[in-house]
């Protein structure tokens, strides 16, 4: 019974402003992406781990990871994703060994998860979930509006009761062969899903939350990158 892990690192970070594609940048002098793999490898029981590069990035995504010494004990395939996270999932799934049960997906985008979140993920589906995500309670309280023509302010619809919300991250983990279902099933609205277990739970199977970490966010916006960088000059100091 085999553990792999899927990173999607296929999107651009519009998000981050003009600069190389997201996963590509730097942190602490080494590429968001070459992070995330090291901190999913790190977990005894992935042994594989399956990037998904930008279509046109394949060949520059594997040098990149040749150059930076990755243990060999561990197997890392680089694959071709697509135009939204759930086609690069998609695909990264399809590139999986037939001995893999469990599947881990990874944000490239989320490179200092620590190794305890990974395990804890991994461990629960070992346990028996069918799928598993790391998640944190909420500090700001949410609204739900609806979207104003023209850009004006945004009428408030509801405020649902904070202390019942999570805030999920990544790893997520799955029974490969209910990820693999939902991505047959669940048919793309154009965007794409923005996550995996939202994918499982339309099947109608149960979704359960372990406790994530902090330093699992997700390098979004500039000031994620301000935030990365201190969290790692910490690591090692
Ligand atoms: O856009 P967002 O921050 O939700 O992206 C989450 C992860 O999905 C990132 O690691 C990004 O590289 C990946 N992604 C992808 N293929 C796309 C879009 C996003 O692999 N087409």
């Amino acid at each position: 019974r085999a553990v792999a892990a899927v990173i999607p690192a296929a999107g651009r970070g519009v998000r981050l402003g003009p600069g190389a594609p997201k996963a590509l940048r730097t942190l602490g002098g080494i590429p968001i992406l070459v992070h995330a793999v090291r901190a999913l490898i790190r977990a005894r029981e992935v042994s594989l781990v399956v990037v998904v590069a930008p279509a046109d990035g394949v060949a520059a995504v594997r040098s990149l990871l040749d150059s930076h010494g990755l243990p060999e004990s561990k197997e890392i395939a680089v694959v071709a994703g697509g135009d939204t996270r759930q086609d690069s999932v998609r695909l990264g799934l399809a590139a999986l060994p037939d001995d893999v049960d469990v599947v881990l997906v990874h944000d490239a985008a989320r490179p200092l998860v620590p190794v305890e979140t990974v395990d804890a993920v991994a461990a629960a589906v070992r346990a028996g979930a069918p799928a598993v995500v790391p998640a944190l309670p909420l500090a700001d309280t949410v609204k739900e509006v609806v979207p104003a023509p023209g850009g004006g302010p945004e009428p408030v619809v509801g405020t649902p009761e904070r202390a019942r919300l999570r805030a999920v991250q990544t790893p997520q983990g799955f029974r490969r062969d209910v990820l693999a279902e939902a991505h047959e099933k669940i048919a793309s609205n154009g965007e794409g899903a923005t996550d995996d277990a939202g994918m499982v739970e339309r099947l109608g199977v149960e979704v359960v939350v372990v406790p994530g970490h902090e330093e699992a966010f997700k390098i979004t916006r500039p000031l994620d990158l301000v935030l990365a960088e201190a969290v790692l000059a910490r690591r090692r100091a």
